[in-house]
């Protein structure tokens, strides 16, 4: 059976992966990717269309409930890998 997953972080490194390889294995991806005025994908531009065809990219920001609500409506599954890596930037701003 088709699962529908949400992966959030999907344009960063790991979740871009975990994309491709739930895509490669017959999921329906719902990637959450945090929007820039660019609207650049990230990692998943580096991803062959052929799995592209297969992830509704969801631009929204992790921190908004209301965003959260709606990205994980009709997914089975949740894969949470958005997060904030830069240490000294957390230092900084320790509430974000
Ligand atoms: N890269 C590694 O080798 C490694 C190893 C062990 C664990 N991890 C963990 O895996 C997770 C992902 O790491 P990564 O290396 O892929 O990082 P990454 O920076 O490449 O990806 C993180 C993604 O989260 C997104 N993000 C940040 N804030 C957001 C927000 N407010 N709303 C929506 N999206 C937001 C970023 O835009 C980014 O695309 C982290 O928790 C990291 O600690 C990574």
């Amino acid at each position: 059976m088709t699962e529908h997953i949400l992966v959030t972080g999907a344009a960063g490194f790991i979740a871009s992966h975990l994309t491709e390889a739930l895509v490669v294995t017959g999921h329906k991806v719902r990637a959450m990717i945090h929007y820039n005025f660019q609207n650049n994908w990230g990692w998943l531009e580096t991803l062959p269309q052929d799995v592209m065809a297969n992830v509704e990219v969801f631009p929204a920001d992790i921190t908004d409930p209301f965003a959260v609500q709606k990205a994980v409506s009709g997914c089975d599954t949740v894969y949470h890998l958005a997060a904030l890596i830069a240490i000294p930037y957390s230092y900084r701003a320790p509430a974000a």
